[in-house]
């Protein structure tokens, strides 16, 4: 038996001192100290030794098994070391290598043309305001004329909160929220560029699109101030050769209104599909601010006019850069942007 124990021994060092992989090492330990291990069968089989020997044998078996556990310890760590230098060699740095490219960020079309808009009406003494997107009722729709049976109320054009509040469906609320704080100082000038919301969803439209509205309100505003201010921005925006052409229309909050063309920028007022063979393409709504409006917010009107316009930002956007799909300038494609 003493016998058999040193065999073990002898084996499993020399096995053990051989093992290069966790997984060998992992058998080895089930071989000598598993349940139904060399050293375990020693221990078990010792009801069948004599007597006077079991003490001795006993310790040696445990001796040996402390000794086999250590080794098995010691080896474990040697493999972990190893592969740990292994893999240390593997992801060293090698600084003299060419770095990989990072690519710079660009302005997304809404962007640039935002920009270029907040420069054109600056250079005309509009300063630049902001309003809420979740709005009140009160804003998007009371203050402005707009009555409670109005179409434009309808639950299927615009997203509701609750019956008071809802995501602003024009930034024409701003007008008032910024009259209401100024008046009754006198002049008004301003635009209000943003994210506004309708339950829409096609080619032209998206759920979410941007506008910029146009106030100014001061004693003898004109119609014609009007035509001027958006002439120029035309010219500004398309180049000097820009037409506009205002035909008649109606908002709740204007008094006359009308909508407003530019020459069609893809044939140049020529005919084409774009514009439908009209030559002209519609790119806001405006008019003359209705007297509710300015009275509900503070200003006296029969002393003072106004006028005010709301453009659609991606319909100057598309038009500038001729893209056919407002969908394109939110599928957050990098190969759309990295054209602009
Ligand atoms: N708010 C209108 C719209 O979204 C546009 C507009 C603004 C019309 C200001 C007249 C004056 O359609």
């Amino acid at each position: 038996m003493i016998e058999k124990l040193e065999n073990i021994e002898n084996e499993a060092m020399e096995k053990l001192s051989q093992v290069e992989e966790l997984e060998e090492l992992e058998k080895l330990r089930v071989h000598y100290l598993g349940r139904k291990g060399e050293i375990t069968s020693v221990l078990r089989s010792m009801s069948q030794q004599p007597q006077e020997m079991r003490p001795v044998l006993g310790q040696k078996a445990n001796e040996l098994k402390e000794k086999i556990e250590e080794k098995l310890k010691e080896k474990e760590k040697e493999i972990e070391e190893k592969s740990k230098e292994l893999l240390w060699e593997k992801e060293r740095i090698d600084v003299t290598l060419p770095g990989k490219p990072v690519s710079l960020g660009r302005k997304h079309p809404v962007t640039l043309i935002t920009e270029e808009i907040k420069e054109i009406f600056a250079g005309l003494g509009f300063r630049s305001e902001e309003g809420p997107e979740i709005e009140l009722d009160y804003y998007n729709f009371e203050a402005l004329n707009i009555p409670v049976d109005h179409p434009a109320r309808d639950m299927q054009d615009s997203f509701y909160f609750t019956p008071e509040i809802l995501l602003r469906t024009h930034t024409s609320p701003v007008q008032v929220r910024v009259m209401e704080k100024q008046a009754p100082q006198l002049p008004v000038r301003i635009i209000a560029l943003g994210k506004v919301y309708r339950r829409d969803d096609d080619a032209t439209h998206s759920p979410m699109f941007q506008q910029v509205e146009g106030l100014a309100v001061d004693r003898n505003i004109t119609f014609a101030d009007l035509k001027g201010v958006l002439l120029h921005f035309a010219r500004e925006m398309f180049g000097e050769e820009q037409q506009i052409r205002l035909r008649p229309s109606f908002f709740p909050f204007t008094e006359p209104s009308a909508e407003v063309d530019i020459f069609c920028v893809i044939c140049g007022g020529e005919g084409c599909r774009v514009c439908s063979h009209t030559g002209w393409l519609e790119i806001l709504g405006a008019g003359m601010v209705h007297p509710r409006v300015l009275e509900i917010s503070g200003y006296n009107p029969r002393v003072v006019t106004g006028f005010a316009f709301g453009m659609g930002v991606e319909r100057v956007a598309m038009l500038k850069f001729g893209i056919n799909d407002i969908r394109l300038l939110y599928s957050n494609d990098l190969r759309m942007i990295k054209q602009f």
